[in-house]
């Protein structure tokens, strides 16, 4: 068992989302551990972003991530990262693979309706930022 990280972004919350995208990722094999709904802050949203702070869509991003309420969602199941990789699909959803979270639910590039972990190492780092 592996555990992973994801996040129901802001939009997707607003557009009453979180539902079916955690019955999505349950469907698909992944077990709930814990789930915290909460609004970032900046210097939170900085920190979780902190690798992509030379790109320069960051600024646009921290003001995004910080606008309305995220889902964080711990979760398990075997070759979680990966697993859960490729549940969400493409980071822009209009090149989502069919069937994903990102083609189903997301809007934009920014507006892509979750974020997943990309390994096990930003896993643990992201669940110890958003969870403690
Ligand atoms: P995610 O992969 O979760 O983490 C980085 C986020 O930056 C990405 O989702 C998008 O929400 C956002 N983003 C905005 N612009 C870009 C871009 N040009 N390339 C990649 N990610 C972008």
């Amino acid at each position: 068992m592996q555990d992973t990280y994801s996040m129901i972004k802001p939009e997707a919350v607003t557009a009453g989302k979180v539902g079916a995208i955690l019955g999505q990722m349950e469907t698909n094999g992944f077990r709930i551990e814990k789930v915290r709904s909460l609004t970032m802050d900046r210097k939170t949203a900085e920190k979780f972003y902190d690798v992509h702070k030379e790109r320069p869509f960051f600024g646009e991003l921290v003001e995004y991530m910080t606008s309305g309420p995220v889902v964080g969602i711990h979760l398990r199941r075997d070759e979680a990262v990966s697993r859960m990789r490729e549940l969400v699909g493409a980071t822009n959803p209009a090149e989502a693979t069919c069937g994903t979270i990102r083609f189903l639910h997301g809007t934009s590039l920014q507006e892509n309706a979750v974020h997943a972990s990309d390994s096990e190492a930003n896993a643990q780092r992201e669940l110890s930022i958003i969870f403690g």
